[in-house]
């Protein structure tokens, strides 16, 4: 109840109280800042995925701009050689304005990405987004194989359908590759199961899923739980150390990803970065109202 309170009531925090919390969990807001912070994570022997901050944009002219910025990070990062790859948005190249511009824009990125050999990884969004942005991976993955994927949302009702749908994809050669994460959004109980065990039980059936068929996933969660859960599904289905990876948020439960790291898997870190921070940070702030007593307490001590 109290939880609830504080979540509705974070959209409407002062930006200054939110950068408070931001600060820890975004790299910076200029490119050289997130070219730094992979620099930092790839001499820890962790990769990285880069996302430049924005959603749910109001123009056309706005989907162009955040292309340009993409199409110039990758050439910043790859001449930089960071050992990462690039994550992105679709409501950012205007999904909901006009599929066909936001498939143009999102051709360009994963086009330049693909001259480098590199990946591009298409963020799910809200369940309003989930058919247009399966729609857009299909579309990209049959003419650059290698250099998309997807994000699938354990905590919507439909994932293990869709996984199952998007096998016709799927080849040994050119495996699929998921991200596999808890899903972020507020959605009714309709659509997305809600309790914790819930949604940690479908997290590990659809791991377990893409384990067996030999789906790439990318285990993006720092719960604790299911870090150990995916530990024993790898160990069931013997996954080879290349088959798969564990991912989590710049500057989250560090001490977790290290002891991952130590353990010899591959880490991936999302490092985001840019002006527009104030929609990820409220999202995380929603996710984790506790932090919002420590900041105030942070506030008052300073
Ligand atoms: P859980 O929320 O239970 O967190 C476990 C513990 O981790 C918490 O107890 C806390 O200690 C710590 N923690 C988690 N989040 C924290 C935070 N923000 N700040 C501080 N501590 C925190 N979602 C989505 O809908 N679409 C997407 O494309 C993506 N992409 C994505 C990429 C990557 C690399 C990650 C790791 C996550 C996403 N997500 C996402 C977000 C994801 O859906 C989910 O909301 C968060 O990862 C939190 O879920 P956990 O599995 O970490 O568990």
């Amino acid at each position: 109840m109290i939880n609830r309170l504080i979540a509705n009531t974070i959209p409407l925090l002062p930006e200054r109280f939110v950068w408070l919390f931001s600060r820890s969990y975004i790299a910076g807001e200029s490119v050289d800042a997130a070219m730094s912070a992979c620099r930092s994570l790839n001499s820890d022997g962790i990769k990285t995925t880069i996302d430049i901050l924005g959603e749910f944009i109001r123009s056309l002219d706005e989907a162009r701009k955040n292309r340009d910025e993409y199409l110039a990070l990758i050439e910043t990062a790859q001449g930089a050689g960071i050992d990462g790859n690039y994550s992105v948005k679709p409501t950012m190249f205007g999904l909901l304005i006009d599929a066909e511009v936001c498939y143009a824009h999102i051709r360009d990125i994963v086009a330049k990405a693909a001259d480098y050999d590199n990946f591009i990884r298409i963020d799910m969004e809200d369940s309003g987004c989930v058919d247009l942005e399966i729609d857009l991976f299909r579309r990209l993955k049959a003419e650059f194989p290698k250099n998309v994927g997807l994000v699938l949302q354990a905590y919507l009702r439909r994932t293990r359908s869709d996984l199952e749908s998007l096998m016709d994809l799927h080849t040994p050669d050119v495996p699929l590759n998921f991200r596999l994460c808890k899903g972020i959004y507020a959605e009714p109980r309709r659509i997305a199961f809600q309790r914790h065990e819930e949604i940690n039980l479908h997290f590990l059936e659809d791991l377990g899923f893409m384990l067996q068929k030999g789906i790439y996933p990318g285990i993006a969660t720092h719960d604790r739980a299911l870090v150990d859960g995916a530990l024993k599904l790898i160990e069931s289905y013997q996954a080879p150390r290349d088959r798969y990876e564990f991912q989590m948020l710049y500057g989250v439960t560090p001490e977790l990803r290290s002891s991952i790291v130590d353990a010899g898997h591959t880490m991936r870190v999302y490092v985001p970065y840019g002006r527009h921070w104030f929609g990820y940070s409220t999202r995380r702030l929603k996710e984790n109202p506790k932090i919002v007593s420590s900041i105030v307490k942070s506030l008052l001590l300073n």
